[in-house]
């Protein structure tokens, strides 16, 4: 089955058999002011968050990308990663998945094990406009030689909602859940989604080590308005950004 669209009104959409990224295609595409999503059944050289590389079968899983472009740099820009992962949270509520949980800054989780990721690149001035290129990896039906490579413990969706899900029914609900949510972001911030986002969030309240200079552990105690997690360490509380570090339950 070919994906297909399926998409709110005034987003257009793309859907092509294959490409390098998704993100790096937006992101080089003749910037529009209109929201433009492009999906691919697979990448030749997708992208993972810190450099990484995402694995990108064939037809198994979702690669979608979705550009906006904000009129004025967004204030709170460092917090779109977990409104994003919000608008993930509840495109996979709606299609039956009641387990979904959020590991900061940006992966989705389920069941101790990665169902997907996101990884967001942006083009723009700080203070002026800013183009912003949304990409999300979501493993769907992938299999265990599709998977070879991957060295961390992953999730498909089949597997967490126990049936065959339907990819454009996922995507559909995807491109429909983050329209509306950066649409919001763009003019309330991260604000209106705290409390929806703490109460998905994997790590709070646990022993967590942060990757980075410098690395350390200490106990995770959720996020602040702008998306920074808080971690206390030997019972002094720090804020650490999203750009430098990795993070894992200690
Ligand atoms: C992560 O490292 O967890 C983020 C993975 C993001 C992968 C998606 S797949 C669609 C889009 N295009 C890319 O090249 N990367 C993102």
């Amino acid at each position: 089955a070919h994906l297909q669209g399926g998409a709110p009104a005034g987003l257009r959409v793309a859907v092509v058999d294959s490409t390098d990224s998704t993100n790096r295609q937006l992101l080089d595409a003749a910037p529009i002011d209109d929201p433009q999503a492009l999906l691919a059944e697979y990448q030749t050289a997708g992208r993972g968050r810190r450099g990484r590389v995402w694995r990108s079968p064939y037809g198994a899983n979702l690669y979608l990308s979705l550009a906006w472009s904000f009129t004025q740099w967004p204030p709170q820009l460092t917090a779109l990663p977990l409104a994003v992962g919000v608008a993930c949270a509840r495109a996979l509520r709606s299609v039956g998945l009641q387990t979904l949980q959020l590991k900061w800054p940006n992966d989705l989780w389920v069941d101790h094990r990665k169902l997907g990721g996101i990884l967001i690149e942006h083009r723009g001035e700080a203070g002026g406009a800013c183009r912003v290129v949304i990409g999300i990896g979501l493993n769907v039906a992938m299999s265990n030689a599709q998977a070879d490579g991957i060295d961390q413990a992953w999730i498909s969706l089949d597997e967490a909602l126990g049936a065959k899900a339907s990819r454009n029914a996922v995507a559909s609900a995807l491109l429909t859940a983050l329209h509306g949510v950066v649409g919001a972001f763009e003019y309330q911030g991260f604000a209106p989604l705290a409390a929806e986002w703490s109460a998905l969030d994997l790590t709070r309240d646990q022993p967590v080590q942060i990757t980075g200079t410098p690395s350390y552990q200490g106990i995770a105690r959720g996020v602040d308005e702008i998306g920074a997690l808080r971690v206390d360490v030997d019972g002094e509380r720090r804020v650490v950004h999203s750009g430098d570090v990795s993070l894992r339950l200690a």
